[in-house]
């Protein structure tokens, strides 16, 4: 057992704002999702991210199965879509309009972007399960994020202070 309890840990990695997003995916015709904020960009070439996700979830068994999964990036105008992935135990898409990417995999309409995956590596990791996804198809579209900070949904403020060179 380690020394820092999991409360512990859970509330400072709170202190690191993020965005949030949604990974679902697809097996034998029934869709699986859940809301996630442990997405990275991982590499530009090739195109890699990856994402953390909870050893016996639902969806991570789902994504191990399926072998492809999409993330789709939610706006500030989805939090009621972010708390719906984020249940444990109900049909997430119940009553959802789904809309499919490559791969048949669904994607969540309307979100700020899609990166939809194949399974490059799947890594275990503690209590949790990391996929490095190859990104093969995105779509992005305007809108405003929804964020994620100390266990409250907010929204982002930018800064008029000039955008930064962001490219690494
Ligand atoms: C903002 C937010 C971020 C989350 N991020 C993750 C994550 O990165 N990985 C994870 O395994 N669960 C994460 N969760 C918890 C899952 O969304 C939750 O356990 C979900 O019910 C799992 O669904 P499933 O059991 O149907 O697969 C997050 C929840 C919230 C509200």
């Amino acid at each position: 057992m380690s020394d820092i309890g999991a409360d512990v840990l859970r509330m400072t990695m709170s202190r690191f704002a993020t965005g949030v997003a949604v990974v679902t995916t697809i097996v034998d015709d029934e869709p699986h999702g859940m809301t996630v904020n442990s997405l990275t960009s991982v590499s530009l070439d090739p195109p890699l991210l990856l994402v953390s996700l909870m050893s016996g979830a639902r969806t991570t068994d789902a994504v191990s199965r399926a072998g492809a999964f999409a993330v789709s990036v939610v706006s500030s105008r989805q939090e009621g879509i972010a708390r719906r992935f984020a249940r444990g135990g109900t049909d997430h898409f119940a009553g959802l309009p789904l809309e499919y990417g490559r791969h048949e995999v669904p994607v969540v309409p309307d979100a700020l972007a899609h990166l939809e995956c194949t399974t490059e590596q799947e890594i275990p990791a503690g209590d949790h399960v990391l996929y490095l996804g190859r990104i093969v198809r995105t779509c992005t579209r305007e809108g405003e994020p929804l964020t994620f900070y100390s266990g409250s949904f907010g929204e982002f403020s930018p800064r008029d202070h000039g955008r930064i060179n962001w490219f690494f």
